[in-house]
């Protein structure tokens, strides 16, 4: 499948909604926000600000995932990934990082570092960070709302660019504890 990354444009706020709300995003907490509130949020500039960016992921012209990439102004962006149920289990998710994170290197070259959050239990997301050169920094318990009253635990990554830029990956030092 050809797949292309178009900018999203507020203009498609309707489109946008019909993507969210279209089907079940598990990992995304229970609940996610309905037609009227995305459309407030893109009037807010949620998608699409000096802080924020979406991107559309398309394969034969078909909309099949959605890249949001936020908090660009705060000097370490983070990125929500999201691929439709029929389109997942074919690599598109693990491309879709791989091009974000050059995407963001390049176009904001003040920045070191790109983040992300996920679902302790999101095995093919977290599969994605490590082999796209993303160590994991932080593990917060009990963090993640899940259905139901369910907690789960979170995950972060993180890529620096200087290890983006040499294909290394640095751990952190979780052997720091002052003795
Ligand atoms: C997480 C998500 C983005 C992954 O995208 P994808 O296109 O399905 O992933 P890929 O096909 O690139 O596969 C990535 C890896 O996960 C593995 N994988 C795919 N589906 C899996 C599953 N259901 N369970 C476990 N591993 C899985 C693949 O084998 C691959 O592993 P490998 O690199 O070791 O071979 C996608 O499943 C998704 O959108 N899920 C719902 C939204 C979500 O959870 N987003 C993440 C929020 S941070």
């Amino acid at each position: 499948m050809e797949i292309e990354y178009r900018p999203f444009t507020p203009g498609e706020a309707g489109l946008l909604a019909a993507f969210l709300t279209g089907e079940e995003w598990p990992y995304h907490g229970s609940g996610g926000p309905d037609r009227d509130a995305i459309m407030r949020q893109v009037a807010d500039g949620h998608y699409d600000s000096g802080s924020a960016r979406t991107f559309w992921i398309m394969g034969d012209n078909e909309r099949v995932g959605l890249i949001w990439l936020f908090d660009l102004d705060d000097g370490t962006p983070m990125f929500d990934l999201r691929i439709r149920a029929a389109y997942r289990g074919r690599g598109i998710g693990g491309a879709a990082v791989a091009w974000l994170t050059r995407y963001l290197f390049s176009e904001l070259p003040g920045i070191c570092r790109i983040e992300a959050t996920t679902r302790q239990d999101n095995e093919a997301m977290r599969r994605i960070f490590r082999s796209h050169g993303y160590a994991k920094e932080a593990h917060y318990r009990d963090a993640w709302p899940g259905p139901g009253g369910q907690v789960h635990d979170a995950v972060g990554y993180a890529i620096l660019r200087r290890d983006w830029a040499a294909g290394t990956v640095t751990a952190p030092d979780w052997d720091d504890e002052p003795r």
